[in-house]
């Protein structure tokens, strides 16, 4: 049937009519002060979560009410005043909150307490046209307010279970504060202990990234972001951001595709499929193109290939940082360069809100493109249940008695000891007995309440850390006499006490060494001495980059003064990067590896010096025999000079060994693991096939434990050079004194593939090894082929 012309036009015009009708009528009734919610259909809670359909309508009317400049208002994020973590920003309380009045601010971070959210959101909710509540974001890095390890130190425990229940209790906390959203998991894989920032993910390795980062989202947002104890997570920093050069914070990335690809996208592409709310790009360029304005990563891959329907919000200020880069002309092009990239949310650059509008006038960034951004936004705000009530994480009762409770903190302990790692320990010097005669602590660290808190604290009250001396004094014995000594300052004020630190540079003491001999008197008259050692709390954490890995201050010279005296310590280092251990390692029977444990740190640690928690940490970097080994990583290529033969044309170093002192994946016990029987189900399989391997694992000690059993590979020939091992599975069992368990992995093509020189993942035939072990170390090997 052919339709008269007349009746085509007469259609089309009684359809645009009737549109403009029913948008007049949506945008009356906002104006009317109707909530959208109700407006909008309503449907039971959980099916928002489950229901794609439902939720897109809803987002889609919310989106046809919108006016350009409340669209563009999602896309902005401003910081409160109170609390920086970026340079200033350029506007002040007022200019924000005119804006928050007219609807065209997204999101606020750095707002914390149910009484300062309740009131922002209010401004949002009595003012603004169409009354769209914010999100509220927090760097909940490792804890709120019950401080958890900080995640390097966590992800040495290996113990994925424990992680995802930490992230779950500082979900808990935040959600009942009144915050929706934390900037975590970062899962950047980082290599170089120069970068302050290495305190913050899990490590060196990719595939411990991922498996680490996903229990970190499962934590945080759990199996529903409606429920009012989950906060949407966010992958960070999207992509490269451990890779700059020189371990220097903020520095420029040189990487090709295979290692962007096979060694820093593989987290994010986890953190995708597992649903992550959420990613955060980051500061550096890579290959001359600054992150923030990567279209290939944003656009094409994440959002495109991946098919993630998430938000990207920028960086600190990183929109208007391109720029700087010399990638942008002003900030105008830069915003319109962010947009088109794919980044949806503006962190404190007042680039969307001052330009995109012109921009969209002038045809250089699509309304298509603004809509979609502003459509992920609303939807988190969906999934969260902000539309159905704004103010449903404001809840004076439950952040009085959810926050810092007993509860958390026992889990906290649990996590804190986890995370310990036995380095060395000769002679069985540990464990200790409760009943031992007396105990020297000492150490700038030893009473230290403040730098266990780590950095990227959250609301972590000042002090408020179990000092090691406090939990040595709650572990022994009445009878055992425990004499304290600092010996020296680690550092010189620069902040009053108490004042965040977050952005100021530490001093070190150089020159006051008053309080040496008091430390020598002390450790001459006990049977060993605790030593407490490592990193202040801000030597790592953003912007924190150090050349020197060694210990700052006077620390070497007080540990040569002790061990004049007495030989026997125990080194407790506390710090937030690997550091150089060379010359410690030789003076001092014991290191007990213990990061900055957060709130319950002495006592965690007491329950590792004294027996009751026997020590199952493994290392997630490797330690380097000197910092100009950095960046150095376990799984390294062969190179075409591998061999360490006698004369210096080899890969390697002339005053070092090219290996770590301590090795990736690394961690002693009390008692001691030993691998036999290492068996392969096949010897070779398709490239879609699969075998398993197995191995027993026997406690040869006297002490009950628990081991990471370590599954490495390599594919020996491949058509881009393949790392000479990698990591492809762990589990960490439990092991009485005496026992015997079989431990088998699978391995499949997602254990093979690999990102080849087609572009695409695929695996390669030909030969694969196979190890089995208790670190990178592993020599027990067996091999398979995979065959065409
Ligand atoms: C950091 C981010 C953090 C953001 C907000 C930036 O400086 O790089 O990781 O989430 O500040 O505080």
């Amino acid at each position: 049937m052919r339709l008269s012309p007349s009746f085509f036009y007469k259609f089309v015009i009684i359809f645009f009519v009737g549109i403009i009708v029913i948008l007049g009528a949506n945008k009356l009734k906002a104006q009317d002060n109707t909530t959208l919610r109700q407006i909008l259909p309503r449907t039971s809670t959980n099916s928002i979560h489950f229901n794609n359909n439902i939720l897109n309508q809803k987002v889609d009317s919310v989106l046809a009410l919108m006016r350009i400049n409340e669209k563009i208002g999602q896309l902005v994020q401003y910081s409160g005043k109170w609390n920086m973590t970026g340079p200033s920003s350029s506007k002040g309380d007022q200019y924000k909150l005119e804006k928050l009045k007219k609807g065209e601010v997204g999101s606020m971070l750095n707002i914390t307490s149910v009484t300062s959210i309740r009131e922002t959101q209010r401004i949002v909710m009595e003012n603004s046209r169409l009354k769209i509540p914010l999100i509220f974001a927090y760097d909940v890095i490792h804890g709120y307010k019950t401080i958890f390890p900080i995640p390097l130190g966590e992800s040495a425990s290996w113990d994925l279970k424990i992680i995802e229940q930490s992230a779950a209790v500082a979900a808990k906390e935040s959600a009942a504060s009144g915050l929706n959203w934390t900037f975590a998991p970062m899962i950047d894989v980082s290599r170089d202990a120069r970068w302050g920032r290495v305190m913050e993910g899990a490590g060196e390795d990719t595939f411990l990234n991922s498996e680490i980062g996903v229990a970190r989202i499962k934590g945080f947002q759990g199996k529903n972001l409606y429920d009012n104890s989950t906060i949407a997570a966010c992958a960070k920093h999207f992509a490269g951001y451990g890779f700059g050069e020189a371990g220097r914070d903020y520095n420029t990335v040189n990487i090709g595709e295979n290692e962007l690809h096979n060694v820093i996208l593989p987290p994010f592409k986890a953190a995708a499929k597992a649903g992550v709310a959420t990613f955060m790009n980051s500061f550096n360029d890579i290959d001359g193109i600054p992150a923030t304005g990567h279209k290939e990563l944003q656009r094409n891959l994440l959002k495109g290939k991946w098919n993630w329907n998430g938000f990207i919000v920028s960086d600190w200020g990183s929109i208007g940082e391109l720029e700087a880069h010399g990638y942008a002309v002003d900030k105008k092009n830069a915003a319109e360069i962010a947009l088109n990239a794919g980044s949806d949310m503006d962190m404190e650059s007042y680039a969307y809100e001052a330009f995109l509008e012109t921009l969209l006038d002038e045809k250089k960034v699509s309304i298509t493109q603004i809509d979609d951004a502003v459509k992920r936004v609303l939807r988190l705000k969906f999934e969260l249940g902000l539309f159905d009530d704004p103010y449903k994480y404001c809840n004076e009762e439950r952040e009085r008695t959810e926050v810092y409770s007993e509860e958390n903190l026992a889990i906290a302990r649990d996590v804190a000891k986890k995370s310990i790692v036995l380095l060395k320990n000769e002679n069985n010097i540990l464990p200790l007995s409760k009943s031992i005669g007396s105990i020297a602590v000492i150490g700038p660290l030893a009473d230290d309440k403040n730098s266990p808190l780590g950095n990227w604290r959250a609301k972590a009250e000042y002090n408020s850390a179990i000092s090691l001396l406090e939990g040595v004094k709650a572990s022994v014995d009445k009878n055992t006499k425990i004499y304290f000594e600092k010996g020296i300052e680690l550092t010189i004020p620069t902040v009053e006490p108490g004042q965040n630190q977050f952005l100021y540079p530490l001093k070190f003491n150089t020159t006051n060494r008053s309080g040496i001999k008091k430390a020598v008197e002390a450790a001459k008259k006990a049977d060993v001495v605790l030593l407490a050692i490592g990193e202040d709390a801000y030597q790592t954490g953003e912007g924190r980059s150090q050349t020197d890995i060694g210990f700052k201050g006077l620390q070497m010279e007080l540990l040569e003064a002790v061990k004049a005296v007495n030989p026997n310590i125990v080194i407790v280092l506390m710090n937030g990067r690997p550091m150089d251990l060379s010359r410690p390692s030789q003076m001092v029977p014991s290191i007990l590896e213990c990061w900055h444990l957060g709130s319950q740190s002495g006592y965690a640690i007491a329950d590792v010096l004294f027996g009751d928690y026997n020590p199952s940490g493994k290392l997630p970097v490797s330690f380097p025999h000197n910092v100009g080994q950095e960046p150095l990583y376990y799984n390294q290529k062969n190179t075409g000079r591998p061999y360490n033969v006698k004369h210096v044309t080899f890969s390697g170093y002339r005053d070092a060994p090219k290996t770590a002192l301590y090795p990736f994946g690394f961690g002693l016990s009390y008692t001691t693991f030993e691998y036999s029987d290492l068996n392969s189900s096949q010897t070779e399989i398709k490239a879609n096939g699969s075998l398993t391997v197995s191995v027993n694992v026997t406690n040869t000690g006297e002490h009950d434990g628990e081991e990471v059993v370590q599954l490495y590979i390599r594919d020996v020939v491949g058509s881009l050079t393949r790392p000479v091992k990698e990591l492809k599975g762990f589990q960490k069992i439990k092991l009485s004194a005496g026992e015997t368990k079989t431990v088998t992995f699978s391995i499949d093509s997602e254990t093979l593939q690999f990102y080849t020189v087609n572009k695409i993942w695929e695996v390669e035939p030909g030969t694969f090894n196979v190890w089995i072990g208790g670190s990178s170390e592993a020599q027990m090997m067996t091999s398979f082929s995979v065959v065409e």
